[in-house]
């Protein structure tokens, strides 16, 4: 009975999923509120780290500084989030920029009702009940999720991957194309499968790099 109460009182939350939109939220940052609606038209960088005043997430936000001139050149808005309060988050940034000589330009979420958090599947409580893990949510203009990345507690994430993530991205959507693993910009992307036969002897035709119909590559 008592299983049946809590089951029924749980509220249930669908988390986001790639090609569907992300879900809609307000939230207190260092630099003010925020809603999700206000990043519409920008690409924007939403990520969460476990905890202010620890050192893996410190050489993170020294990380996310440091690419942020980058992310500003492709369109990209970034946005942190952890479960800490505003006066946590603003005592570390100035403690990073006091220590460590590094500015961080972006505002940092205090979502310590978790509802964000909650909304976003930032909380694994395998890895802990209480802190958020290390996850990047990849919004684009119009609002779809376009990538999510999760790594854990331990793992500091790589910037270059998370520019190379937009880069590709922002490529597809340009071109029309896919990109092959460990794809750099300036190297060769994928030409989409074709549909039909006839699309298949089309192709090769097109003076595409071709090692059979279904694997195509060409230079932008
Ligand atoms: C860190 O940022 O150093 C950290 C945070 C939570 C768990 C382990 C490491």
């Amino acid at each position: 009975m008592e299983e049946k109460v809590a089951a029924e009182t749980k509220e249930v939350v669908s988390l986001p999923r790639l090609g569907e939109r992300a879900p809609a939220f307000e939230a207190v940052t260092t630099q003010g509120p925020v809603r999700l609606e206000d990043f519409k038209g920008s690409w924007l960088v939403l990520f969460s780290h476990p905890a202010d005043f620890t050192p893996v997430c410190t050489t993170e936000f020294m990380g996310f500084a440091e690419i942020h001139p980058e992310l500003k050149k492709r369109g990209v808005e970034l946005l942190g989030l952890s479960v800490d309060s505003v006066s946590s988050h603003i005592a570390w940034v100035r403690n990073i920029e006091e220590k460590m000589g590094v500015e961080i330009p972006f505002p940092v979420i205090a979502d310590l009702d978790k509802k964000v958090a909650t909304l976003y599947g930032m909380i694994h409580p395998g890895e802990s009940k209480t802190e958020t893990s290390r996850c990047v949510f990849v919004i684009d203009p119009e609002g779809i999720m376009r990538a999510m990345i999760y790594y854990p507690l331990t793992t500091g994430r790589n910037m270059q991957e998370i520019l190379r993530l937009i880069d590709a991205l922002q490529t597809t959507d340009k071109h029309k194309v896919a990109t092959p693993a460990n794809w750099k910009p300036g190297e060769a992307v994928i030409v989409p499968p074709p549909n039909t036969q006839e699309m298949a002897e089309e192709r090769l035709k097109e003076g595409y790099e071709c090692k059979d119909w279904y694997f195509c590559k060409k230079k932008l």
